[in-house]
């Protein structure tokens, strides 16, 4: 897989003033409300922003796994209506078929796209290899650490050569040392590639290290509350993480984050959620009581 030039990179996400809803008990759960954001062809952006927010459902509308009540998702100024090749996805959990090797793994979406097998075979492998998997090839997922299980996981998402990949807490799950490990190997991967990337993490360390931009998300219903643009340069590497200018955004991103986490646990006390403590909520909502 050769790295696309400037003039045939493509990949711009447009998500505009989108709006998703979930009907449950009778009641709509408003979960995405006029979000809009941009995911400019070959940048990395990150979303961040409290649970429950709707961060996976904006992803899964970008994905085409949930279509929008209104607004839009678009690929290239196309509107997305379902999923496609041209995106690929890598959610938390390993979803590896545990029959198959590493590579036939890797291979799967190819057949399914009837590409022959010798090339089949030299597009997992060159993957494979950036990665650092060569040498498992013929292994079984079950024979695979968390960590490796999930290379394979962003490797098969990227085998049919999509211009986007979404990327849902995928180290969500992993230990602190293996996900720092992917981090770096995630950032090797795409200063090669230079695809679109839409990447959810609850980690502002982890959002910075890797990311052009990030967005954070508003408590739930989610809007678009900010844009940080992450001026370090590239490659990134491990040693950014100690200087004052990284210090300096995970500081700015925390303050937002705290801000909604506030605002969303002062909506559930107002919901009653926990009525029962006979709490007094005041115009500054539950920093009083904090
Ligand atoms: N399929 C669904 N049916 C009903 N409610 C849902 C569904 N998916 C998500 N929600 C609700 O929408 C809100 C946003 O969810 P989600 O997008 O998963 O948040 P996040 O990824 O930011 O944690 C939550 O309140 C969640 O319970
Ligand atoms: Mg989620």
């Amino acid at each position: 897989m050769s790295a696309p030039t400037a003039a045939t990179r493509s990949g711009h996400i447009q998500v505009r003033d989108l709006n998703i809803g979930f009907k449950a008990n009778g009641a709509t759960v408003q979960a995405v409300k006029s979000a809009s954001l941009d995911v400019q062809a070959g940048e990395f952006v990150s979303l961040i922003g409290p649970s429950g927010c709707g961060k996976s459902t904006l992803m899964n509308a970008v994905a085409g796994f949930t279509p929008p009540d209104s607004g839009v998702a678009m690929l290239d100024g196309k509107r997305i209506d379902g999923p496609g090749s041209d995106r690929g996805v890598v959610f938390q959990q390993y979803s590896l078929f545990p029959w198959m090797t590493v590579r036939k793994n890797v291979e799967f979406g190819l057949k399914m796209a009837h590409m022959p097998p010798s090339q089949r075979e030299t597009q997992a492998r060159t993957l494979l290899g950036l990665a650092g998997l060569l040498a498992f090839e013929n292994h079984y997922p079950s024979q695979l650490s968390g960590g490796m299980k999930q290379r394979v996981g962003i490797v098969r998402a990227l085998a049919t050569s999509p211009q986007v990949l979404l990327m849902d807490e995928p180290f969500g799950a992993l230990d602190s040392q293996t996900r720092t490990v992917m981090q770096e190997i995630l950032t090797n991967m795409w200063q090669r590639l230079r695809l679109s990337v839409l990447f959810i993490t609850h980690d502002i360390e982890e959002a910075i290290f890797l990311s052009d931009r990030i967005y954070v998300m508003t408590a739930r219903p989610g809007r678009i509350k900010a844009e940080i643009k992450v001026p370090l340069p590239r490659p990134r590497t491990p040693d950014m993480i100690d200087t004052p200018e990284f210090a300096g955004l995970v500081r700015s991103i925390k303050k937002l984050i705290r801000e909604e986490s506030l605002a969303a646990m002062d909506g559930e006390l107002r919901d009653g959620g926990y009525g029962g403590l006979g709490m007094e909520i005041g115009p500054e909502g539950v920093a009083n009581v904090l």
